[in-house]
């Protein structure tokens, strides 16, 4: 990747370009440049202030994260923020799109920011498990205080321009269109005044304050121990930010180098760096040509105002699209349209939105009661309950009233999108959109390819994820596409070990230590036991608490007792009913396994399960199953994801693991077991 970079002076300005397509990460040839950039104007005499400006989409987005893991090469961002924070001249940062990471930190360096409104700035590095690396930890504190630094930081969210001036991140703001000129003038302002150079290094008025409470760190971790669960990254930002407080500014950098080197070799910090990149990989479609024309969506329909329908249709109003919401009968409609209302109030009352906002979504919505009002759309999206019947006597009708080359989709998690296109006159125009409930809230979209969906029906359907701020996987058909089908593995193997004796807290306590929220059992009994259909006529477990009218929370208890906080304690009747089941099962040889043994007995058949549906081309890559799982099902993103995950477990393992349980493994498991290779790396 080679890096553009141009240098001008204008009127005693010198003004350096760089420009490093897509993002202008800050990779060694954009090092160099800024190196001879800088080195240059401070030999030039007739250069009294440097700009620092970027080219392209955005500025400097951070480090390049690709060398992660390589030897350092010089000159290091350590090596060109220490020359340009020593420059005897005024440097101003003039920034555009985001300045994240090792770009924000480029310029808290300058002696200057300035940024157009739409700019964001921030240190996201705890996404990748990292913490900010190149000063950042050391001066965001002394530039917005400990406590904020802690939030940004440890959240990793971008500021948008005007909060970021509001709270001394930047100085100016600058035209949208006219930074360049702007940060020029701002420059000459700066040499106007003549006032000696301000360093960020320098600054105690922010963190003096501190020295005297020390409890704000303590505070902090407390305030946060559940969100940073799992994570190395959060706590070893607070341990830097502490550093800056009380060490010494040099000695403080010291501390973040130690402290990132060790974060930057961890499993976790890869496995969030491998999601970093499976989450952009997963909206590319080999077979597809770039070229592949997308089809308009301006109007879309949904069919079904329930839970899936209703979320499902607020993904569209929130991007400013149009809904026509179709249900059977009024009384439905108004129900749906109500949730969705409440939904909208509820987030206006937190702050997050105005109540003209919340209008002006409400009124995106067109409610209907026929098929013929979805006539205009470009886009229907079914969405009425799993019966294959139901849903083919919808599209056989939707087929009659949908206009030519209208996309015509369903939300089906587990049937047939062939059988289902089949029934209308334009199976190339069937596409399955899977939302994960709730549609509103999972970040997931599995776009379901079936055997004639056309090729600008499943780009249109890529692209359109993004629109609505989903991240889409490419399935093809099968039962329960990806993210269902594997983790439907992890639920029957649960349902297994309590058979053989392991009780359900023991399986929940393992796998909430593995990373999840929550085990397999205090989820069903969340959800609630009767709402997942059991599936078979066979007596079972969650079938006999459900006909003792054990709903789960919602009910008279499930797996677990409650008492009136919901507090869960170990249920004696729910045990009753495992071991009469056992019994029918004929299972009389007790297991008590650890935790690392639930964890091998749930997690190894997940992943074998993956390995079937890389195997038989249902998902087109191994970390598409990861992307899947972290969204769909909020799996520990810290482990990358069953494929990550396995790979780092070693796959060997994994097969002689499942061996041990009786389960043969996948074809391509044992390949790459035997190959010494891996899913992800
Ligand atoms: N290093 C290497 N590649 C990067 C990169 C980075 N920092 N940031 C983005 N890219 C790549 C992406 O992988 C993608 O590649 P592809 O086209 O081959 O898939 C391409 O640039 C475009 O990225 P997006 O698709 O994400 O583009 P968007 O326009 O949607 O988003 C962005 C732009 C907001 C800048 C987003 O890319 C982003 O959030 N990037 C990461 C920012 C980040 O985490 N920075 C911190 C890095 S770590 C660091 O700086 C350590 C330091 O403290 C020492």
């Amino acid at each position: 990747m080679a890096a553009i970079s141009t240098s001008t002076i204008e009127d005693g300005i010198g003004v350096l370009t760089l420009d490093s397509p897509p993002v202008n990460a800050l990779g060694l040839h954009v090092r160099r440049a800024l190196a001879d950039g800088f080195a240059a104007f401070a030999a030039d005499d007739t250069v009294k202030a440097v700009v620092l400006i970027c080219g392209g989409r955005t500025f400097f987005a951070g480090a390049d994260i690709t060398e992660f893991g390589k030897p350092p090469v010089e000159p290091t961002l350590l090596t060109v923020l220490d020359s340009i924070e020593a420059s005897a001249k005024p440097v101003i940062a003039a920034i555009h799109g985001t300045a994240l990471g090792g770009g924000f930190e480029l310029s808290l360096v300058c002696h200057y920011r300035i940024a157009v409104p739409s700019a964001k700035v921030g240190l996201p590095e705890v996404h990748l498990g990292l913490l900010p690396g190149a000063g950042g930890t050391q001066r965001l504190p002394r530039v917005v205080g400990p406590q904020i630094a802690l939030e940004i930081m440890t959240k990793g969210t971008p500021v948008p321009a005007r909060k970021a001036l509001e709270l001394g991140m930047i100085d100016a703001l600058a035209g949208e269109d006219s930074l360049r000129a702007d940060a020029i003038a701002y420059a000459h302002s700066v040499l106007a005044a003549g006032e000696p150079l301000r360093r960020v290094r320098d600054r105690e008025d922010k963190i003096a304050p501190a020295r005297a409470q020390p409890e704000l760190f303590a505070d902090f971790r407390k305030a946060n121990a559940r969100a940073f669960r799992g994570f190395k990254a959060p706590e070893a930002i607070v341990k830097a930010v502490e550093a800056a407080v009380t060490l010494p500014f040099d000695q403080g950098v010291a501390r973040e180098r130690e402290l990132f080197r060790e974060l930057v070799v961890s499993t976790e910090s890869a496995a969030q760096r491998h999601y970093f990149f499976a989450e952009r990989e997963s909206a590319k479609v080999p077979d597809l040509p770039k070229s592949t024309a997308t089809l308009p969506i301006t109007t879309v329909g949904v069919i079904g105002a329930g839970t899936m329908g209703g979320g499902i249709t607020m993904n569209f109003l929130n991007a400013g699209i149009s809904v026509t919401l179709v249900e059977m009968t009024q009384a439905a409609l108004d129900r749906g349209i109500g949730v969705i209302r409440r939904n909208y109030e509820t987030s206006a009352a937190k702050g997050r939105m105005t109540s003209a906002q919340v209008e002006a979504r409400m009124a995106l919505i067109a409610p209907a009661l026929t098929l013929d009002a979805l006539a205009g759309a470009d886009l229907v999206i079914e969405a009425v309950f799993e019966d294959m019947a139901v849903k083919q006597d919808i599209f056989a009708r939707l087929d009659t009233v949908a206009k030519p080359g209208a996309i015509l989709a369903t939300n089906t998690s587990y049937l047939d999108i062939d059988a289902i296109a089949a029934v209308t006159s334009r199976p190339e125009a069937v596409v399955g959109l899977h939302f994960f409930s709730p549609a509103n809230v999972m970040r997931l979209l599995e776009v379901v390819r079936g055997a004639r969906t056309a090729p600008e029906v499943i780009a249109t359907a890529m692209n359109l994820a993004k629109v609505i701020g989903k991240v889409p996987v490419l399935a093809r058909v099968c039962h329960g596409f990806i993210a269902n089908r594997v983790m439907t593995v992890r639920g029957r193997a649960a349902d297994a070990l309590i058979l053989r004796g392991a009780s359900p807290q023991a399986v929940d306590a393992a796998i909430t230590a593995y990373g999840f929220a929550m085990g397999p059992f205090q989820m069903l009994d969340l959800v609630g036991l009767d709402v997942i259909g059991r599936g078979s006529t066979e007596r079972s477990v969650r079938g006999d608490l459900v006909a003792l009218g054990r709903l789960g929370q919602k009910q008279n208890g499930g797996y677990y007792d409650y008492d009136d906080q919901r507090r869960p304690t170990p249920s004696p009747v729910a045990a009753q009913v495992i071991a009469e089941i056992a019994a029918l099962h004929g299972i009389n040889a007790p297991i008590s396994p650890d935790a690392d043994d639930v964890v091998a007995r749930l997690l190894y058949p997940v992943v074998n399960e993956g390995a079937k549906v890389l195997e038989e081309g249902i998902a087109i890559r191994a970390s598409d199953i990861d992307v899947a799982c972290i969204l769909g099902y909020n799996w520990p993103v810290f482990t990358g994801g069953p494929m990550f995950w396995a790979d780092t477990v070693g796959l060997p393992q994994i097969v002689a693991g499942l061996r041990e349980q009786g389960i043969e493994p996948a074809r391509l498991l044992i390949e790459k077991a035997q190959s010494g290779t891996n899913f992800t790396r």
